[in-house]
């Protein structure tokens, strides 16, 4: 990877430290709580690691997903998994998604206690503990919809529903490659859905096929392929449920990598997460416009700040965050915003090592340092907090509410 590729459009921030105010987390969410925005906060005032989220570029990244999904006549129902925070949330909703997706139970419930509804939960809610609260939860929000993929799990769907006097309304979940849940398509779908939809309780709503493996194809034209190559046997089993009768209304799917690939196919709904963020991951997937090489349709809107604890050697700093700070599932590391000659590698638990090489501008000790994340989803689930920006100014503080597990 070309150096500094991710660091291309974000706008570089040089902090001085010397009006720094140097504020606990507490004491900026009292800042908050008396006064919104929160008066003279900076990001060089916040503690760190820290994660922060440029509004303007979220806000971007909110207006292009939603008209182009407009364009195509297709709803969104954005993953909340990416960001786990209720003000993104109601944002989407108020731009005309039709509610969120969620990973966990635990997700829908914090989402459904921030007042959101219209909540697909697209990972199977097996064993009475979930089952119970998937219940509980359609009690209180009639529109909250369960994927299922066998006749066992929906057999269990079924009775808890029957006990508890309510309908679930639950999609088949199709598995496009074979990669974890899901059933496949074709005449198993379609006989499984068939099966569910004579179930007490059940409410059949159609079909939720995501294809995982496609979002990160590097290069437009072949991640349009595999896309098609994969999404039209799930599709067709949709329409065939349709044509043989069965209530079939929503075909839900697609990522952040194929959101202007898939509508075209046929699906009914977005399940798109990333693209209020973006990561390094996906910038490097390759675009379809005129820049092939990087995909450039959202902007990077979440970085981490760290400060330069060390700078003994003149080849190398070290930052206060590390493997605590960020997700490191992937094969590459951060990526340093706004400078050049600077690359940051791994150094531990809490440490990161910013490798110098000329660096322009000098790395000093206690400098504030901004860095694009790998990989968004599991990074934000490191943080309590979310810290929102206007250029150098800190004017939000939104909660990371599902995070974790529960
Ligand atoms: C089931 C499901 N739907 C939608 C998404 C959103 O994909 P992306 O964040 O790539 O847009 C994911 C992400 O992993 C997912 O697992």
């Amino acid at each position: 990877m070309k150096e500094n590729l991710a660091v291309a459009t974000l706008a570089p921030t040089f902090m001085t430290p010397n009006k720094v105010k140097g504020y606990s987390v507490d004491e900026v969410e009292k800042r908050l709580d008396a006064q919104n925005p929160i008066e003279g906060v900076e990001k060089q005032d916040l503690p760190t690691p820290a994660l922060l989220l440029d509004l303007n570029r979220l806000e971007n990244n909110l207006a292009t997903m939603n008209e182009y999904a407009k364009s195509q006549s297709v709803n969104l129902r954005p993953h909340a998994k990416t960001h786990k925070c209720a003000e993104i949330a109601h944002r989407q909703i108020a731009m005309g998604a039709l509610g969120v997706c969620t990973a966990t139970i635990y997700e829908a419930e914090q989402m459904d206690k921030a007042g959101i509804g219209g909540i697909l939960i697209t990972s199977e809610l097996v064993g009475p503990n979930k089952i119970g609260r998937l219940v509980r939860l359609t009690k209180k929000r009639p529109d909250t919809m369960a994927v299922v993929d066998s006749a066992e799990h929906a057999t269990q769907l079924s009775e808890a529903a029957g006990t508890a006097k309510v309908d679930l309304n639950v999609l088949i979940d199709i598995d496009p490659v074979g990669r974890r849940t899901g059933v496949a398509p074709g005449e198993t779908a379609v006989e499984l859905a068939k099966t569910i939809d004579r179930m007490q309780n059940l409410k059949f709503c159609g079909v939720h096929g995501y294809s995982g493996a496609s979002s990160h194809v590097v290069g437009f034209d072949a991640r349009k392929k595999h896309s098609i190559q994969y999404m039209t046997p799930v599709i067709e089993s949709f329409r065939k449920m349709q044509r043989d009768g069965l209530p079939a209304e929503i075909m839900s799917g697609t990522s952040t990598g194929t959101y202007n690939i898939d509508p075209a196919l046929g699906m009914t709904e977005l399940q798109v997460g990333s693209y209020v963020f973006m990561d390094i991951d996906y910038r490097i997937i390759g675009g379809n416009g005129e820049n092939t090489e990087l995909y450039e349709d959202f902007q990077q809107s979440l970085t981490v700040l760290a400060t330069v604890i060390s700078q003994n050697y003149s080849d190398r700093a070290t930052l206060d965050s590390g493997l605590k700070a960020f997700a490191t599932d992937r094969d590459f590391g951060p990526e340093v915003v706004g400078y050049r000659g600077v690359k940051y590698r791994f150094g531990g638990d809490e440490h990161g090592i910013l490798t110098l090489d000329e660096p322009d501008p000098a790395v000093n000790l206690g400098d504030k340092v901004e860095l694009v994340v790998p990989h968004c989803d599991p990074n934000v689930n490191l943080y309590d907090r979310m810290y929102c920006t206007r250029g150098n100014k800190v004017v939000d503080v939104w909660k990371v509410i599902g995070r974790g597990h529960g």
